[in-house]
């Protein structure tokens, strides 16, 4: 009998669940007797999560335990397709958390997505793939103490994530700087439309300011560039379907349970190997106990979540909610952050990306092609750096990027959809049209280092309840300063000599919007965080007078407790943030694993 065969048997019989590689448990009663048997257990089991997991199950000595509170993405269809990524936040896979009312944007409300499932917001995201910059990782190295960080060195590590998969058209990335042999695919499909050749001829003519980027990824991030996406063969590629859907039989995953608290293994000690459970908050509650070690990997909002609910956090705030202090760490949900996200429509003359939902899925379904098999419609990114001489930089701000290899803003083409009705928008759709017509180019521009810090803290001692999110939006009026720089200079990209006759200026904000004053108006009933938050239990020197975790992952001031997931990450990069993710994880893993040879 092979092995494969005896553990889908032994698993039958025990009533669990063979999926994607590793052993999925349903709930918390199949877990039954062996819930101290695991040397790892494993908070959440989203982007970082899976990847910790995979490695050190990589060890077939070591029992792991991932323990994820929402179901498998397997049972949610439009996780695999690429172009219905909008679909999915705030249905049952996801948190549904809001923000509390941002004062920076007139009071708004705003709905944050986090993935609940596993390969958590690898599950749902825009797969955009983007490493950031050299500069960011430079920096991080020196604010972190430690070379293993730099550009240089992480490369290496970003390649254990890589699989540089087909499409990788001639001309659309540099295939010298890419990993091979990894676990997640990485590949640049996209569609032929007039307007590529509209923003390559704007890159030719304005080349000193917008030029062409062969590949976004090769560490200087100025310029329009071809996406990169995290897509194989059409369908996406997520720590779920690429780490854990490669693991062994002696890695677990409990799904649909929550993680309430960690606890110390005894009265005095700061030990903090107990994960208290339930599967929701009626249920009982039930203590499982790590052999050697709990790696915190929740999120950005989930890890902050459950180390203050544990007693981890800033003494005097925890008492307002009535929770008892065991290490007093005011950094803990501090110095949260996330770019910020504008949209900035263009009127223009070109041929509409408008397509046909249903053709799309049919299509899909039976070649894994068409417009669904992409993240967007449209094909690229244009990345800023402002001027040196920029007015945002005349009042003193110091430049928040990291160098000069580094953009201030982002400039993602959502869509070019038909001013026509949408009847007649879909008819011609339906026909396949290919002509030009009036449209409009939406498009988000991002405040990639935004100054701004906010926090994540408690409303409650009861951990079923959502936490406050206060990103701060705005609330330093230098990163208002600097998206308005990025909304003027995307309109003079657009004013190249050569896109005169067919790109006619802002729609929204409108024409006679342009002193600052307007503009601000305008940022502040428009803007929203983007999605990439960071930042809310950050990694500093050993023994730095602020901070959440050592370099090497653990909690200050704890033991057999680490933090691995974007939480860390003190810095916004200048991109997207899956891959910088990733490389910590990896790096997190190859650390852990060490420890334990
Ligand atoms: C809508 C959206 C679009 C994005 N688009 C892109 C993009 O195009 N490119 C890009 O690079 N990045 C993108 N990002 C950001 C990127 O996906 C995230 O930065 C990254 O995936 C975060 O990984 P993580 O491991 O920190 O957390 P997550 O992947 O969120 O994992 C956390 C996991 O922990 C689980 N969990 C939390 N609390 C508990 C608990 N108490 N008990 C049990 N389980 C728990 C969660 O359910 C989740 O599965 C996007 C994010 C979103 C939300
Ligand atoms: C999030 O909200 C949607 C829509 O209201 C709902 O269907 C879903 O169950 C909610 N998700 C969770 C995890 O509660
Ligand atoms: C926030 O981070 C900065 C370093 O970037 C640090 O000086 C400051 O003390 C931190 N604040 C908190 C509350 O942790
Ligand atoms: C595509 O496949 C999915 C999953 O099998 C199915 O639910 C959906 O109805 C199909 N859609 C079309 C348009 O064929
Ligand atoms: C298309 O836009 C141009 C420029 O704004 C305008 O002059 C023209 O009337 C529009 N055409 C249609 C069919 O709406
Ligand atoms: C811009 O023009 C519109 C009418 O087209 C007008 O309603 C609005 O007040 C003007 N805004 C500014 C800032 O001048």
């Amino acid at each position: 009998m092979d092995l494969k065969f005896q553990v889908l048997l032994l698993s039958i019989l025990l009533g669990i669940r063979v999926a994607l590689g590793a052993v999925v448990i349903e709930d918390l009663d199949e877990l039954s007797n062996r819930a101290n048997d695991y040397d790892f257990v494993i908070i959440g089991g989203g982007t970082a999560g899976s990847v910790v997991a995979t490695r050190l199950g990589e060890n077939p000595k070591l029992q792991i335990l991932v323990i994820e509170a929402g179901p498998s993405n397997e049972e949610v269809f439009d996780t695999r397709v690429p172009g219905l990524w909008t679909t999915l936040a705030q249905t049952r896979v996801d948190w549904n958390y809001t923000t509390t009312p941002q004062t920076g944007i007139n009071g708004e409300v705003v709905e944050y997505p986090r993935a609940k499932m596993l390969g958590g917001c690898s599950s749902h995201n825009g797969m955009v793939y983007t490493r950031g910059s050299k500069d960011d990782w430079d920096r991080y190295a020196s604010i972190i103490g430690n070379k293993e960080l730099t550009w240089q060195n992480i490369l290496p590590v970003m390649f254990k994530t890589e699989r540089l998969t087909n499409p990788t058209p001639v001309g659309h990335l540099n295939p010298a700087i890419h990993g091979k042999n990894g676990k997640v695919s990485v590949s640049a499909p996209f569609t032929n439309i007039p307007f590529n050749d509209m923003l390559l001829q704007a890159s030719a003519e304005l080349k000193e300011e917008f030029p062409f980027l062969l590949d976004m990824n090769d560490g200087k991030v100025i310029g329009t560039g071809w996406i990169q996406s995290t897509i194989n063969n059409g369908e996406r590629s997520s720590a779920a379907t690429a780490y854990l859907g490669g693991t062994g039989n002696n890695v677990h995953v409990l799904l649909n349970t929550q993680v309430t608290r960690v606890v110390p293994v005894n009265s005095k000690g700061l030990e903090f190997r107990g994960v208290e459970v339930a599967a929701n908050a009626q249920a009982p509650r039930r203590t499982i106990t790590a052999k050697k070690e709990v790696i915190v990997s929740g999120g950005v909002i989930g890890t902050p979540h459950v180390l203050l609910h544990s007693g981890i956090g800033d003494r005097k705030e925890l008492e307002k909610v009535g929770i008892h202090t065991l290490v007093d760490n005011p950094s803990v949900g501090k110095n949260f952050s996330d770019h910020t996200s504008t949209p900035v429509a263009f009127a223009a003359r070109t041929q509409s990306t408008d397509f046909d939902q249903v053709a799309a899925l049919e299509q899909w379904n039976k070649t894994r092609s068409g417009p669904l098999a992409q993240l967007l419609p449209t094909n690229h990114i244009t990345w800023i750096r402002l001027p040196a001489d920029s007015p945002p930089f005349h009042a003193g701000l110091v430049d928040p990027t990291a160098g000069p290899n580094s953009p201030h803003i982002e400039v993602i083409y959502l869509a070019l959809t038909s001013d026509s009705s949408s009847v007649a928008a879909s008819a011609s759709a339906q026909k396949g049209s290919s002509g030009s017509a009036n449209v409009t180019i939406q498009t988000l521009v991002v405040n990639l280092h935004p100054i701004s810090r906010g926090s994540v803290t408690l409303a409650s001692s009861d951990p079923f309840h959502q936490p406050l999110i206060d990103f701060a939006i705005f609330t330093q009026p230098e990163d208002m300063a600097i998206a308005r720089e990025g909304i003027r200079n995307i309109q003079k990209m657009f004013s190249a000599p050569g896109l005169r006759g067919s790109v006619f200026g802002t729609s929204s904000p409108a024409a006679n919007v342009t002193s600052d004053e307007e503009l601000d108006a305008f940022l502040k009933s428009a803007s929203t965080p983007l999605g990439h938050a960071l930042g809310s239990a950050a990694m500093s020197p050993h023994g730095a007078s602020w901070g959440v975790v050592d370099p090497d992952f653990r909690v200050k001031g704890t033991s057999g407790l680490r933090v691995v997931d974007a939480s860390l990450i003190s810095r916004t990069p200048s991109g997207h943030t899956q891959a910088a993710v990733y490389a910590f994880a990896e790096m997190a893993s190859a650390a852990i694993a060490a420890d334990y040879k």
